[in-house]
C-alpha cells in the first residue's frame, strides 16, 4: 500500500521507515529541507539505535522516499499519517497544536480524492473531531475526507521495536460516519495484526484519551515509588528492595518502579500537563487533580539530588568540581527535552559549582540547550579532580563502571548514584562514600556498608 508520513522527529521518521519495512510505499513529508536531505541520504538526524539500518534497507530497496513538497505527497497516497510534535505552550500547560493545523491546512486544501488522515501524534482529546470538521470544509473532496487516531505508544531508544512489535494498535474512527479508516489500517497492519497484535477499535475521543491516560500511567507509577523513596529516605528503608517485593504481586509489576531522579523527556511531563489542562477546560478538572502532585514530586527529585550532592560535597557547592554522567532525560536517547539528568548539572552551577558533563550521545544536543556548562569527551575526563561524581542517566556505559575506573581520576572518591544502578557495597568497599537518591542520611553517609546491593532500574 501507499501511505505518507508528515513529520519526520522521532516518532514520524521512526514510522515512516516502519511502514516501509512492512513492505508498504512510503513518503515522509518535512517542511525542513535540512531533515529531508538527511533522511534522504539515509542519514538519522537524531540517535535512536537500530533506526538507520532499517531506514537505509528501505531507502535502497525504494519503497521509501522523503520530500517537502505537500502537493507530491496529496498526489502520492489516500492513507496519510500525522507525526508532527505537540510540545507544550510556553506559559501555559496546554498543548500547543500549531504544527498539527499547520499540516492540515496546508494538506486539506490538496485532497481532490476520498483520504484518509490519521494522527498519532499525542493530543488533546477533542482535536480528531475539530480535524475532520476542519479537513471537509478545506478539502475539495470535502465528506470524502475521513480522520482517524491511532496512536503511538512507542518509546524513545526502542522506537523501532515497539513500532514493528507493538502491544496493541489502537485505532479510533469517527463512530458517526464510519468510513474506510478501519479497513485501510487493518490492511496497513495486516502482518502486526497476523502476528498477534491485538487490534483494538475504538471512536476518535477514546483513542486520543487512551495515549494521555496510558503516559499519565506511567508518570503516576514513577512518582509513586518517588514520593515512597521519600519515606524511605525519613525511616532507612530500601526503596529498590522494596520497589522488587511490590513488583512481584503480578497486579502491581516492577516495570516503572525505578526510584530515582524522576521522569523526564518531550512526553511524560507535557502530557500530564496538557491532559490537566484539557480536563480543566472541560469541566472535569478535579478528577486530574493528582497529577499535579505526580508532576510536583517528579520536580522535587531534581533538587533533592541537587541537595544530595550538596551533602556529598560537606555542605557547600561553592568550587567544588561536580563530574555529572549522563545528559540524556534517559539511556540509548539523544534526547535532551526536559532532561533531569541537564536540569540537575545546571542547578548545581547556579550553585556555584564547576560542572563537568558527559553523555554517550547527547553532547551536542546539551550544547545546544545548555551552552555555559562544561562538556567533556568521556565519562574519565568528566571526572578528573572531581570531588564528587553524580550519575544522573543509567546508559550501560555507566552502570558498568568500577570503582577501579575513576579511583586515580578524581579529587575525592564521592559518588552520587541518582538512579540507583550501581551497586553501592562495591564502591563503599572500595573506599568511596556512595550516596544513592532516596536512600537515608544515615545509609548515604555510611564510609563502609556490605552486602546490600541496589536493584536496578528496570524500565
Ligand atoms: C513515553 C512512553 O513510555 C511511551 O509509551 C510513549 O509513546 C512516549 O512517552 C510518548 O508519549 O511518545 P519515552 O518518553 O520515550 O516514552 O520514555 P520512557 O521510557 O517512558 O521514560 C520516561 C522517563 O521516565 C525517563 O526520564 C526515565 O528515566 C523515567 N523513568 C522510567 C524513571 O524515572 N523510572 C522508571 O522506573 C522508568
Amino acid at each position: 500500500m501507499r501511505c505518507t508520513v508528515f513529520g519526520t522527529g522521532y516518532l514520524g521518521a521512526t514510522h515512516a521507515a516502519c511502514m516501509a519495512e512492512l513492505g508498504h510505499d512510503v513518503l515522509g513529508v518535512d517542511i525542513d529541507p535540512g531533515k529531508v536531505a538527511k533522511l534522504s541520504g539515509g542519514e538519522v538526524p537524531f540517535y535512536e539505535p537500530g533506526l538507520g539500518e532499517v531506514l537505509r534497507r528501505n531507502l535502497d530497496a525504494g519503497r521509501l522516499r522523503f520530500t517537502t513538497s505537500y502537493p507530491e505527497a496529496a498526489a502520492f497516497a489516500d492513507v496519510h499519517f500525522l507525526g508532527v510534535g505537540t510540545p507544550q505552550k510556553k506559559g501555559e500547560y496546554a498543548a500547543d497544536l500549531r504544527h498539527v493545523h499547520a499540516v492540515l491546512d496546508t494538506l486539506a486544501p490538496l485532497l481532490d480524492r476520498p483520504s484518509v488522515i490519521v494522527g498519532k501524534s499525542t493530543v488533546p482529546v477533542g482535536t480528531a473531531a475539530e480535524l475532520r470538521c476542519r479537513a471537509v470544509e478545506l478539502a475539495p473532496a470535502g465528506e470524502g475526507v475521513e480522520v482517524a487516531w491511532n496512536p503511538e505508544f512507542l518509546r524513545e531508544g526502542h522506537a523501532v521495536e515497539d513500532t514493528l512489535r507493538p502491544d496493541r494498535l489502537v485505532v479510533g474512527v469517527d463512530a458517526t460516519s464510519p468510513g474506510r479508516a478501519e479497513a485501510l489500517l487493518r490492511e496497513l497492519y495486516a502482518d502486526l495484526i497476523a502476528a498477534g497484535v491485538p487490534f483494538l477499535l475504538t471512536d476518535l475521543p477514546t483513542a486520543e484519551l487512551v495515549k494521555v491516560s496510558a503516559n499519565a500511567f506511567l508518570a503516576t507509577k514513577i512518582s509513586f515509588i518517588n514520593a515512597i523513596s521519600e519515606v524511605c529516605e525519613a525511616t532507612g528503608a530500601d526503596v529498590s528492595a522494596l520497589a522488587d517485593a511490590l513488583g512481584h504481586d503480578a497486579r502491581i509489576g516492577r516495570r516503572f518502579l525505578g526510584a530515582g531522579l524522576g521522569f523526564g523527556g518531550g512526553c511524560l511531563p507535557k502530557d500530564i500537563r496538557a491532559f490537566m489542562a484539557r480536563a480543566g477546560e472541560l469541566g472535569a478538572d478535579q478528577a486530574l487533580t493528582f497529577l499535579r502532585e505526580v508532576d510536583s514530586i517528579n520536580m522535587r527529585r531534581r533538587t533533592k539530588m541537587v541537595e544530595l550532592a550538596t551533602r556529598a560535597v560537606g555542605g557547600s557547592l561553592l568550587g567544588a568540581n561536580i563530574a555529572v554522567l549522563g545528559a540524556a532525560f534517559k539511556p540509548d536517547s539523544d534526547d535532551v527535552r526536559d532532561s533531569p539528568a541537564l536540569n540537575v548539572a545546571g542547578m548545581l552551577q547556579l550553585h556555584g559549582a564547576a560542572v563537568s558533563v558527559y553523555d554517550p550521545k547527547a553532547l551536542d544536543n546539551s550544547r545546544r540547550l545548555f551552552p555555559t556548562l562544561t562538556y567533556a569527551t568521556s565519562a574519565a575526563e568528566a571526572c578528573r579532580a572531581a570531588d564528587a561524581v553524580l550519575l544522573a542517566t543509567e546508559w550501560d556505559e555507566f552502570r558498568r563502571l568500577v570503582p577501579a575506573d575513576l579511583d586515580e581520576v578524581v579529587r575525592s572518591r564521592v559518588i552520587v548514584d541518582g538512579r540507583r544502578c550501581l551497586d553501592g557495597a562495591q564502591w563503599n568497599a572500595a573506599g568511596w562514600r556512595y550516596f544513592a537518591l532516596g536512600s537515608s542520611p544515615r545509609d548515604n553517609s555510611r564510609e563502609t556498608r556490605s552486602g546490600r546491593s541496589t536493584s536496578r532500574v528496570d524500565a
